[in-house]
C-alpha cells in the first residue's frame, strides 16, 4: 500500500521513542488539517456549495470528504468505541471505494446544501478533537498498525488542498465578474538567462521509490529502465511561445494533433488554454486565482490539456518527456520551486526550477510499475483502480502544498483534463 515513515516500534525500542513519533504526527495532523481550513478564509458559505462540472466538487464536499476518510479508514476501525458524527455522512462523502459501500453520485455533489458549511466545520472539528485524543492514549502495537494509514490520510488531505483550488478557481471562473480567490503575493519575473537543457546520457536507470520515506503505493517498485540519450528543458513552456503556436495556425493544423485530441478540440471548440479569454488584436486576458488581468507572455502557459501539449510539442519539433526521463532528471536535486506556501496561487516561472509552478504532462500512460500489486482492501482502491486511460504528470504545481511531491511522485489525469495546473516542459532526443 505504501512505504510508511514512521517506524515501527521494536520490543526493545524505548516507550518515549514512540511517543515522540506520536507527537511529531499530531503536530503534523494539525497543520494539514489547519491548511484545509485556511484555504477557506475569505471564501463565502456560497462559494463552497457550487459544483461546475462532474470534475469539480464544492469546497464544503473536499472538507467533508477528507474527515471522512479519517472517520473511516482511522477512527472506526482503530479507536474502541468510537462512534461516526453522523452515519448519512458515509454516504455523502465516500468518493469512490466500492468496498465501503453506495455513494452519492459525483456529478452531483453541488446538489447538497445539506450538511450545510458550518455542520461541514463541526463535523470537522468533532473529528480532530477524537484524533488528537486517540493519538495522545493509543497503546503502541495500535498505533503501528494505524500510523501508515494516517500517513495515508494527511497525504490524501494534501492532494485534496490542490483540488480545492483548482476547483474553487473553476467555480469563480464561471461568473462574469470573475471575483479573485485571493490577492497574490508578489513575484520576481521570470530570468530569462536560464534557457537551456538538461543533458543526460540515458542508459539503464532506476526509477519509483524504495526506502525511507512516505511514497503512494504507485511509485513503488523501484525499477531498472533503458533510456537512449536525452535532453529535457529547464523552463516550462511560456504563454508567449504557446501564443506563437495558436497564431501559426496550431488549432486548425490536424497534423500536429492526435486524432483523440483533434475531436476534442472540435467537438468542444478550444482554440486556447482554458481560461483565455481573447481581447482584441488577438491578445487575450488571464482568469487567475488572483482575478483578471492580461496574459503575461513570460510567464509559463498552464491550464493545457495532454492533446494541447502534445500538439504544441509537435509544432516546435521537440517532444514531451518520458516519465522516467523527468524522474532521472529530478533524482538528487532539491525539491525547490513555486508551491502553495509561497502564496503566488498561480506559476511564476521563477528560478527555472524543475518542480512546481506547473505540473508537467508526459508522453508516458499511467500504467503499474513492474511487479506493481495494489493492496488488499479498501485502501486498495486508493491508486491502482485508475491505471487506464491517464497520463502521468510529474513535478507538482503552485498549487501543491510544500512537501507533498518529490522525485518519484506520480499524478496522473485524463489527456483531455485542462482544470488542473497543467503545462508543459519539452524534452529531446540527441
Ligand atoms: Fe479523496
Amino acid at each position: 500500500m505504501l512505504q510508511s515513515t514512521v517506524p515501527r516500534p521494536s520490543q526493545d525500542s524505548a516507550e518515549g521513542s514512540a511517543r515522540s513519533d506520536r507527537a511529531l504526527l499530531a503536530e503534523r495532523y494539525a497543520a494539514v488539517r489547519n491548511t484545509s481550513m485556511a484555504l477557506t478564509v475569505g471564501l463565502a458559505p456560497e462559494d463552497q456549495v457550487i459544483q461546475t462540472m462532474p470534475d469539480v466538487s464544492p469546497t464544503k464536499w473536499h472538507l467533508a470528504h477528507t474527515t471522512w476518510f479519517l472517520e473511516t479508514f482511522l477512527l472506526t476501525p482503530f479507536a474502541p468505541g468510537y462512534e461516526v458524527f453522523d452515519p448519512s455522512f458515509g454516504y455523502l462523502f465516500n468518493s469512490y471505494y466500492e468496498a465501503i459501500g453506495e455513494r452519492h453520485p459525483r456529478p452531483a455533489r453541488g446538489l447538497l446544501s445539506r450538511p450545510t458549511v458550518g455542520e461541514v466545520g463541526r463535523y470537522r472539528a468533532a473529528v480532530d478533537e477524537a484524533m488528537q485524543a486517540w493519538l495522545g492514549g493509543v497503546d503502541a502495537p495500535r498505533f503501528a498498525a494505524a500510523a501508515p494509514i494516517l500517513e495515508i490520510g494527511l497525504h490524501h488531505e494534501q492532494q485534496h488542498q490542490e483540488l480545492l483550488l483548482t476547483d474553487i478557481k473553476h467555480v469563480l471562473a464561471q461568473n462574469p465578474v470573475m471575483p479573485a480567490y485571493r490577492a497574490a503575493a508578489p513575484a520576481k519575473r521570470p530570468q530569462l538567462g536560464l534557457d537551456g537543457w538538461w543533458d543526460h546520457e540515458g542508459g539503464l536507470v532506476e526509477i519509483g521509490h524504495a526506502g525511507a520515506g512516505f511514497a503512494f503505493d504507485n511509485e513503488s517498485p523501484r525499477h531498472r529502465q533503458y533510456l537512449p540519450p536525452f535532453r529535457l528543458a529547464r523552463r516550462l513552456v511560456t504563454a508567449g511561445q504557446y501564443l506563437d503556436f495558436i497564431r501559426d495556425g496550431g488549432y486548425r493544423r490536424p497534423e500536429l494533433w492526435l486524432s483523440d485530441g483533434w475531436a476534442a478540440i472540435k467537438e468542444r471548440g478550444w482554440a486556447a488554454p482554458l481560461y483565455w479569454i481573447e481581447t482584441e488584436g488577438g491578445a487575450y486576458d488571464l482568469l487567475t486565482l488572483n482575478g483578471r488581468r492580461p496574459l503575461d507572455p513570460s510567464e509559463p502557459v498552464v491550464h493545457v490539456s495532454f492533446y494541447e501539449a502534445e500538439a504544441f510539442a509537435n509544432w516546435t519539433g521537440f517532444r514531451l518527456p518520458m516519465e522516467a526521463e523527468w524522474e532521472v532528471v529530478a533524482a538528487g536535486r532539491q525539491v525547490a520551486g513555486n508551491f502553495l506556501d509561497a502564496g503566488h496561487y498561480h506559476p511564476t516561472g521563477e528560478g527555472g526550477h524543475l518542480y512546481g509552478d506547473a505540473w508537467v504532462w508526459t508522453r508516458s500512460a499511467y500504467q503499474p510499475y513492474p511487479g506493481y500489486r495494489a493492496a488488499e482492501g479498501a485502501l486498495g482502491e486508493y491508486n491502482g483502480k485508475f491505471m487506464s486511460g491517464q497520463m502521468v504528470l510529474r513535478g507538482g504545481s503552485c498549487a501543491t502544498p510544500d512537501g507533498h511531491v518529490r522525485a518519484t511522485y506520480r499524478n496522473f489525469f485524463p489527456p483531455d483534463a485542462r482544470w488542473q495546473f497543467s503545462g508543459i516542459r519539452l524534452a529531446a532526443d540527441v
